[in-house]
């Protein structure tokens, strides 16, 4: 069964920003795109860039290393270098509290 960790509250992260957090071992970067928050290894798939210092435009998330950009909602490479795509985490959102689903 999944297990889920509590990363942080709402209010934390507004609407077109970014968030770095902490799963366990694992750096998990969060955006949140209008109001719906997701999740993904802080970890760019290029070479490992840091994405939570990267730009968020809408649902595009430029990697600041190399300017790869992703989809957050779903991970996917809108360009390269990078050609793998994000490592994606399940998010649930309960009252205030945003979960991260835990890396098996
Ligand atoms: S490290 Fe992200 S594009 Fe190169």
């Amino acid at each position: 069964m999944t297990q889920y960790v509590a990363v942080a509250q709402i209010g934390d992260i507004a609407p077109g920003e970014l968030l770095r957090v902490a799963v366990g071992r694992h750096l998990v970067c969060l955006a949140n795109v209008d109001g719906q928050i997701s999740a993904f290894e802080d970890d760019c798939p290029h070479i490992g860039g840091p994405l939570d210092e990267g730009d968020l435009e809408g649902h595009v998330l430029t990697c600041p290393i190399h300017l790869a950009r992703f989809d957050v909602r779903t991970g996917q490479v809108l360009r390269g270098p990078a050609r793998d795509q994000l490592r994606m985490y399940a998010v649930r959102v309960e009252g205030e509290r945003i979960w991260v689903a835990a890396p098996e």
